[in-house]
């Protein structure tokens, strides 16, 4: 097998798929966009679910892609050998077009040629759906191993507990998959250690789900339209089993980040297992926070939502750095690191270089000096508690005058054989009327929403919003900066640099209810970005030179590049009604808005 660095494997992977006919998509935004039910994108297949689900994609049927994606539920567990908070899915996708036969074929060659990746099959083993009553045992996939060449003592089948994925929420698209593992030639755990055990042993590479399914309620699995493919494979993890080594953290991928922290903290990575911890938490949440800072959709420390878990993860970080002995006002150099890292591949990375480095700058300014005296103060309560718990009050005042997240008050005080009074946190936290981020936590655990009429209107007078913006403010550089919705309601922000007036207001929402009346046909086209922005598109030109997007007219009113749904026709809204007008952040504004009907 070839020795690969993290680089090469995810560029073989792309001029592989490329070869078979698979047009390269853009990794999406790590903010999902109109999605209200998660605060990141968490799997490669969450910003396609409208197209397996039978939106057309513009790019055709046959897609590949490196996703960027964040998952912070397992954010304690940071600093172990495997978990990160973010990682990047390989992936390739057959919207309706080849299924389980020429995906198994796809996957045997690029493991096994040694054009590709050159791996010796005998070190490759398959676990396969084993049928229950929603579907069939997945005979087709065990067969097409064995025909590939595979001893069919390599396989095994599984129930549905290991070998279905999806929805990634309530609902949606979901199916049987089949899971390719690396024998790391370790000795079995035992007698019934197999591919699918979780001893270490045997190491899962890449995830082959055949999505034919939509769950549209517990147990009531109905077909799809069309039987889709949605591959994913771990980037880091796959490199970390290929090279050989123990952790994602030993991989090439992080040594210039690791070095950065060893030039700071005059330590090494492997001097003791605390310090190995706190050089990987450190690696790992500015390496995240790095990505949010530097999205196309940009995020910035905040409160709520997705701000706050940024937010989180740069205090954390500047936490676990102090601890390191690094200096002060030192995270932008590890964040520089992670641009060196993967800037040439992300170019929105060195793009945004400045603002990542201001932004990190910002927050250490604001944070380390509080950092140090709330320590301090931690330290002081600690010593006056008789029953090793820190009441919701404490707790409130390290918040509010220190910045600690409630997390990580919970996390120094668990050190300390400490607990804390979390209920007496929200309830102090709600007398000072501040929004909690509970509802954000709750939503990320959540799942994908459905796309259901509501939403899809909601979404069409958003961008009928951002047209009258435009038009009232006659201001073109108005542009959006986030899109959440859910059934109720729409919330926009958008660049600008001071209040709407009321009067202005009342005009935006005149120009999105004349064109409600006018009741005109909402088109849609698809096009190159460079044909996009010559026909007065607006919208995100995050896509590749030549790439082909959607383009949805509302005509006479609105030009967006936007991958839909929307309405047909604009009468089908309702009336447009702005609730709301505040600050979001520097320069950038936010509106709510619903639509109501008689
Ligand atoms: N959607 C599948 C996964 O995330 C491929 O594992």
């Amino acid at each position: 097998m070839k020795a690969l660095t993290s680089k090469e494997l995810r560029q073989l992977y792309l001029d592989f798929f490329r070869s078979k006919g698979h047009a390269i998509i853009e990794s999406a935004s790590l903010i999902p966009e109109n999605d209200p039910t998660v605060l990141f994108t968490t799997a490669g297949m969450h910003p396609l679910v409208p197209y397996l689900m039978g939106e057309k994609h513009p790019e055709g049927v046959r897609l590949a892609d490196v996703q960027k994606c964040l998952r912070t539920g397992d954010i304690d567990e940071v600093g172990d050998t495997s978990h990160c908070t973010f990682f990047e899915m390989l992936g390739n996708w057959s919207l309706g077009d080849y299924f389980k036969k020429e995906s198994i074929a796809f996957s045997w060659e690029f493991l096994t040629s040694e054009e590709w990746l050159g791996i010796d099959p005998d070190k490759l083993y398959f676990t396969c759906f084993a049928g229950d009553s929603d579907a069939p045992q997945d005979t087709v996939a065990h067969d097409r191993w064995v025909e590939m060449g595979v001893d069919p003592s390599h396989i095994v089948y599984l129930p549905k507990k290991n070998n279905w994925w999806g929805p990634a929420g309530q609902t949606g698209p979901c199916g049987p998959d089949t899971e390719i593992f690396y024998d790391t030639g370790r000795e079995p755990c035992g007698p019934d250690c197999k591919a699918g055990c979780d001893c270490g042993k045997y190491l899962e590479i890449w995830n082959n789900v055949f999505m034919e399914y939509n769950k549209v309620a517990d147990g009531v699995f109905e077909p799809l339209a069309q039987k889709n493919v949605d591959t994913g494979m771990g980037l880091d993890r796959t490199i970390a089993t290929l090279q050989g080594v123990e952790s994602v953290y030993d991989t090439d991928a992080f040594s210039g980040i690791l070095a950065a922290i060893a030039r700071l903290s005059g330590k090494q990575y492997h001097d003791d297992p605390e310090t190995t911890r706190a050089f990987r938490i450190v690696a790992d949440h500015v390496r995240s926070a790095t990505f949010l800072l530097g999205d196309r959709r940009p995020v910035t420390p905040s409160n709520v939502d997705q701000g706050y878990i940024l937010r989180r993860l740069i205090r954390r970080a500047i936490r676990y750095a102090m601890q390191l002995g690094i200096p002060d006002g030192s995270l932008h150099i590890i964040a520089e690191a992670v641009i060196d890292q993967y800037g040439e591949f992300y170019h929105e990375l060195a793009d945004a270089k400045e603002t990542i480095i201001a932004e990190l700058n910002k927050e250490e300014q604001r944070f380390a000096s509080a950092l140090k005296k709330g320590i301090k103060e931690f330290a002081r309560l600690s010593t006056q508690l008789t029953d090793k718990r820190i009441d919701g009050p404490s707790a409130f005042h390290l918040y509010d005058t220190f910045g600690f997240p409630i997390e990580f008050t919970k996390e120094l005080a668990a050190e300390q054989g400490f607990t804390v009074d979390e209920e007496g946190f929200a309830a102090a936290f709600r007398a000072h009327q501040e929004k909690s981020h509970a509802g954000a936590e709750q939503r990320f655990k959540g799942g994908l929403a459905d796309n259901t009429e509501a939403t899809t209107a909601l979404h069409t007078a958003t961008h009928l919003l951002q047209a009258g913006l435009r038009k009232v403010l006659n201001d073109n550089t108005v542009s959006q900066r986030g899109s959440n919705i859910t059934a109720e309601r729409l919330r926009f922000d958008f660049s600008f640099g001071r209040k709407v007036t009321p009067e202005e207001l009342r005009e935006v929402e005149a120009f999105v209810n004349e064109a409600i009346q006018a009741d005109v046909t909402v088109t849609c086209e698809e096009m190159t970005v460079e044909e996009a922005k010559a026909a007065g598109a607006i919208g995100l030109f995050e896509n590749r030179y030549g790439a082909k997007v959607k383009v949805y007219t509302v005509p006479g009113y609105s030009k967006e590049i936007c991958g839909g749904p929307h309405v047909q026709h604009t009468g089908e809204l309702g009336k447009f009604i702005i609730k709301k007008e505040e600050a979001s952040s520097a320069g950038v504004r936010r509106i709510k808005a619903v639509l109501l009907h008689d």
